[in-house]
C-alpha cells in the first residue's frame, strides 16, 4: 500500500520511514504476526506510560478528524482520548446530521475537506468499503473505526491484545464467538487476524439465520485453521479458552420481527458459565444489551471492561505509528 503525503516539509522528528508512517488501516488483512508483534509491544509501552504521566506530548501539534456517521462510545471516545493523552488535538465530526453530510455532501468530497485540516483521519460509516473509498479520496491516512457489517480492524487488534495480555499467549487457544455473527463486523475481523496465531480452533455459535459469513469461514479453512459451528453453547463450552459474545445488531435487520426471534438467543449467566474452565475469559465488544448478564460483571473471567481498557493503548499505537512517531 502506498504511503501518503510523504512531504518535504514536514515538521523535524517524523520518521517517514517509520514502517507504518501514513498508511490507512482498512483491514484485518494487512497485519502479518511481526507486525502484530510490534503494535502489541508499542500498546504496551503506550499503556505503562498511561499508568505514569497520563498524558504525554508524542503527537504535539498533530490534528486527528473523528468522523462518525454512525453510533459510537467507546471506539468515538478512545480515539479521542488516544490522541488526546498523546498531546494531539481532534475535529470531531459525530453529529454528521450537524456538518455539510446534511446538504447532501460526498464521502469523497468530506474526507477530502478533513484532509486539509487534520493529519489523520478516522471514520465509521454504515456501507461496507466506505473506509477504502474514504482512503482513495484522502490525503491523510484513513483509520477504518467500522465500515458496515465490514470489518472494524482496530477493535481486532485491541481484542488480541487483551487476548495476550490476560491469558499470557495467542498460540494454542480454543476460541468460541457467540452471537450474532453475521452482521458482528468484530467477529469478522477477529476470525481473519486469528489465523496469524499458531493452534487455533475457531468456534461459531449462533442462530441460524446468523451464521457467520461463507466468506469468513472459506478464508479461514484456506489458511487451514479448524473451525465449527453450533446453534448451542453446552457442548464447546467446557474447551473454550476465549469466549466473545457479540450484540445481535438490530440495526442492520430489515424486518423488526425477525429481529425480535433472536435478540435473546443467548445469555451469559453465572450459572451458564459453571462448566467453563476456571482459566478463561468472557469478552465483548460492548455495547452489551442482554446477552451477558450484570451478575456475571465480578466473576474474574469477565474480562470485556479491561478489553475497552486495553482499547486506547492500541489506539494510541496506532496514530503514533501512521504519524511517523512509532
Ligand atoms: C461494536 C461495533 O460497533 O461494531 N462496538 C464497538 O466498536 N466496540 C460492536 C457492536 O456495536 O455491537
Amino acid at each position: 500500500m502506498p504511503t501518503k503525503s510523504k512531504n518535504p516539509y514536514l515538521p523535524f522528528g517524523d520518521q517517514q520511514n517509520a514502517p507504518w508512517y501514513g498508511k490507512d488501516i482498512l483491514s484485518v488483512k494487512q497485519f502479518s504476526r511481526p507486525d502484530l508483534n510490534y503494535i502489541f509491544a508499542v500498546a504496551h509501552e503506550m499503556r505503562i506510560m498511561v499508568e505514569r504521566v497520563g498524558t504525554f506530548d508524542l503527537l504535539k501539534g498533530k490534528i486527528l478528524a473523528n468522523l462518525f456517521y454512525e453510533p459510537s462510545t467507546r471506539t468515538s471516545s478512545s480515539f479521542m482520548s488516544a490522541m488526546q493523552r498523546l498531546g494531539g488535538a481532534v475535529i470531531p465530526i459525530s453529529e454528521v446530521k450537524y456538518s455539510s453530510v446534511a446538504k447532501g455532501e460526498s464521502l469523497p468530497d468530506t474526507v477530502r475537506t478533513l484532509g486539509c485540516y487534520a493529519d489523520v483521519i478516522v471514520i465509521r460509516h454504515p456501507e461496507v468499503g466506505s473506509a477504502a473509498l474514504a482512503a482513495k479520496h484522502a490525503r491523510k491516512p484513513v483509520i477504518n473505526a467500522g465500515d458496515g457489517v465490514g470489518e472494524h480492524p482496530t477493535q481486532a487488534l485491541l481484542d488480541t491484545f487483551t487476548i495476550h495480555e490476560e491469558l499470557g499467549r495467542l498460540d494454542n487457544l480454543n476460541v468460541t464467538m457467540l452471537g450474532d455473527l453475521r452482521y458482528g463486523r468484530t467477529v469478522h475481523s477477529l476470525a481473519r487476524l486469528l489465523t496469524r496465531f499458531k493452534g487455533i480452533k475457531m468456534n461459531y455459535v449462533s442462530p441460524e439465520a446468523l451464521r457467520m459469513p461463507r466468506e469468513v469461514i472459506e478464508e479461514v479453512a484456506a489458511k487451514g485453521y479448524p473451525q465449527s459451528e453450533h446453534a448451542t453453547l453446552e457442548k464447546i463450552l467446557p474447551e473454550t479458552d476465549v469466549l466473545y459474545v457479540t450484540r445481535v445488531q438490530r440495526e442492520r435487520f430489515e424486518d423488526p420481527a425477525e429481529y425480535e426471534k433472536v435478540k435473546s438467543a443467548y445469555v451469559i449467566t453465572p450459572e451458564v458459565m459453571k462448566p467453563a474452565k476456571a482459566e478463561m475469559i468472557v469478552m465483548h465488544p460492548l455495547p452489551r444489551v442482554t446477552e451477558i448478564s450484570m451478575d456475571f460483571d465480578d466473576d474474574p473471567r469477565a474480562a470485556y471492561f479491561r478489553q475497552m481498557e486495553y482499547g486506547l493503548y492500541v489506539r494510541m499505537a496506532l496514530l503514533a505509528m501512521v504519524l511517523g512517531k512509532a
